[in-house]
């Protein structure tokens, strides 16, 4: 197994897991930020760990430079695990000119030889059908286990929005608790996101678990919390299994009234509370 640069502590739970000999890739980045990537032949088979937060584009060069020096050094089976997959949110033309990047990612995957993918919590089912070969884990078992730790009053599950209804069923599911759909809309050329104010449940002193995907500029979780806080709701916190929190998206999402934020750490830092290895662990043992 290859620790990738961006996903050293994540591999290295990961190996251990999985009982599997870990060999660390060295990185160096020079003035002009190109990446150099040195690696160790490994054995015929071989997991790479590297997750594409950001700087995405960098950690996609570093990526494929380890998958070619296996592919060249004669592995044959590569399989990459990347827990959080950039670009799986442009999944589609939303506007006229526009590039699916992610159609463009699988194909660059198959160039340097990977054969499989496991990830965790993909934007869609539309990004995933880009893959010839995909597992995508997910992570609510593990979300909702914190969550049940947490001792919330009459906790409800709120997605942010529609798209996001059948997660946040899930993570309803497994705590035994209601959920609530918000309707969010996003213009696709300024971004901005704004939120229908009407719900058809009172969750009114109830605390409040805004569950998404990712939480990148925080935009979304800051719109809904104003819109919750009118409902004269108890606590909110927000729980993703991608917590990107590009800039002081933290700080602006606390701000706002959310007591905390609470992820995995398929992207490392402060708020990477819940460890994502066993979900992947068991998506790899499926597969080996
Ligand atoms: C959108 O469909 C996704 O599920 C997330 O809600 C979105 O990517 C979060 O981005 P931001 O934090 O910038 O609003």
């Amino acid at each position: 197994m290859v620790a990738g640069p961006a996903s050293s502590d994540l591999a290295n739970n990961i190996a251990k897991r999985l009982g599997a000999q870990l060999t660390v890739a060295q990185l160096r980045i020079f003035s002009d930020g190109e990446s150099k990537i040195k690696l160790d032949k490994v054995g015929k088979n071989c997991i790479i760990v590297q997750s594409t937060y950001q700087p995405t584009d960098t950690h996609l060069i570093q990526l494929m430079m380890m998958a070619k020096k296996c592919t060249d050094d004669g592995v044959e089976d590569i399989c990459a695990v990347i827990p959080y997959l950039g670009y799986a949110r442009q999944d589609r033309v939303f506007l006229e000119g526009e590039v699916v990047s992610i159609a463009l990612v699988a194909k660059l995957f198959e160039t340097v030889g990977i054969k499989h993918i496991v990830t965790v919590d993909i934007h869609s089912q539309l990004a995933m059908s880009y893959f010839a070969s995909i597992q995508n884990v997910s992570s609510i078992p593990l979300l909702a286990d914190h969550a049940y730790k947490m001792k919330l009053r009459e906790p409800v599950a709120v997605s942010p929005d529609v798209g996001g209804t059948n997660r946040a069923k899930e993570f309803a599911r497994h705590l035994k608790i209601d959920m609530v759909a918000l309707k969010k809309s996003r213009d696709r050329v300024s971004g901005e996101v704004t939120i229908d104010e009407k719900l058809n449940t009172d969750i009114s002193r109830r605390d409040v678990i805004l569950i998404d995907d990712i939480i990148s500029s925080g935009g979304s979780i800051i719109k809904a919390a104003e819109v919750l806080h009118k409902k004269g709701i108890g606590k909110i916190y927000a729980m993703c299994a991608h917590a990107l929190l590009i800039g002081d998206a933290a700080q602006k999402i606390k701000s706002a009234g959310v007591q905390d934020i609470i992820s995995t750490n398929s992207v490392p830092g402060e708020y990477a509370k819940v460890e994502i290895s066993p979900a992947i662990v068991a998506a790899l043992k499926s597969r080996y």
